[in-house]
């Protein structure tokens, strides 16, 4: 499934629809991760913040090119954003302690601590190959200079159908 991201605007409708359907799904499972693909100046850090900011972030959202990971705590979500780009080998995110940032939150603690749901976002997830954990869902971002779309990819379920049928039936993104 394929939508086209003719505008910010649209990108922004995009992000919308993705954050209701991440934070209704994370809610179900605790954790949510997303791989964000595409080339250099595709897309992927402008959705993040639109994505960030659906799900009730009102700051400034931050690249994380250097951090490798920034993270967002909100009463209804825990958001940690990854960008692999200058990753030199996968091995680093073991030093980062990676496998941290994929436990479920507990949710029904004895001492009655609820953590909330969670979601990771991960920028260039190829530079973490075989060591990052797998995603729930794929978004591929294109730009070609003129058309950007993003493509949906799940191996499991219906997130993705469920995004492109909402954006389908009640936004002016288009879906091929
Ligand atoms: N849908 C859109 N409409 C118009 N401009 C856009 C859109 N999406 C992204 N841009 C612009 O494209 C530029 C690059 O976007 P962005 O930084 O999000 O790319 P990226 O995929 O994160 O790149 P990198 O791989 O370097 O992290 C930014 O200036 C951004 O404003
Ligand atoms: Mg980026």
């Amino acid at each position: 499934m394929m939508a086209n991201i003719t505008t910010l605007a649209a990108l922004d409708t995009f992000a919308a629809v993705c954050a209701e359907k991440f934070q209704t799904r994370m809610s179900q499972t605790g954790l949510l991760t997303v791989y964000l693909k595409g080339d250099l100046g595709s897309g992927k850090t402008t959705f993040s913040q639109h994505l960030l900011w659906h799900l009730g972030f009102s700051g400034k959202v931050k690249s994380p090119t250097y951090t490798l990971v920034e993270t967002y705590e909100m009463t209804s979500s825990s958001i940690n954003h990854f960008d692999l780009y200058r990753l030199d080998d996968p091995e680093e995110l073991e030093y980062m302690g990676i496998r941290d940032y994929f436990v479920v939150p507990t949710r029904n603690s004895e001492f009655g601590e609820i953590q909330p749901p969670q979601l990771n976002i991960v920028e260039w997830p190829e530079r973490g190959e075989h060591v990052l954990p797998q995603a729930d869902l794929s978004l591929y971002f294109s730009f070609d200079g003129s058309h950007r779309t993003v493509t949906l990819v799940e191996a499991t379920d219906t997130l993705a159908f469920d995004i492109a049928q909402t954006l389908q039936e009640h936004t002016d993104v288009a879906i091929q």
